[in-house]
């Protein structure tokens, strides 16, 4: 279960959700995870729980519009980036604006909705 170890991970939105799960499996794994979010009290109290779980990690508040950079000047490398952050159900709950959070669908964030993404969810 350490075939991580020595690698570092970010997972964008993983304050809560999906992202919070895959950064604590990785962090199992053995990664030292950066846990990114733009909401920072949920993101400093998801790394501290993998902290305290006796795993790597600390929080970043990063949109994800601001890329790696904070990662790099951090860990000096990064080996695994899991693109989660996104539109979810917790999301959807607090009103999020769908065209802020979601890709282009050629892997750029806050582009606009494909076309039929848009279509499917007037
Ligand atoms: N939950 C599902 O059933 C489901 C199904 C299909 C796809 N998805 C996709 O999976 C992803 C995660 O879903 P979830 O249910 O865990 O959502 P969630 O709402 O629980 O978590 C999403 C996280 O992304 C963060 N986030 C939103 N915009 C951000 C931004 N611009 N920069 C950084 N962080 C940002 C939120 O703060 C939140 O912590 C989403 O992209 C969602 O569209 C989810």
């Amino acid at each position: 279960m350490r075939r991580l170890e020595g690698r570092v991970a970010l997972v964008t939105g993983s304050a809560s959700g999906i992202g919070r799960a895959t950064a604590e499996r990785r962090a199992a794994e053995g990664a030292a995870i950066a846990i990114t979010d733009v909401q920072d009290e949920a993101g400093e109290q998801t790394a501290a729980a993998i902290r305290d779980a006796g795993r790597e990690a600390f929080y970043v508040h990063l949109d994800v519009t601001d890329a790696v950079e904070r990662v790099l000047a951090e860990r000096g490398r990064l080996d695994i980036l899991v693109n989660n952050a996104g539109l979810g159900d917790l999301a959807r709950d607090r009103g999020d604006e769908p065209r802020r959070l979601e890709s282009d669908g050629r892997g750029r964030p806050n582009g606009r909705l494909p076309r039929h993404e848009r279509a499917r969810r007037r």
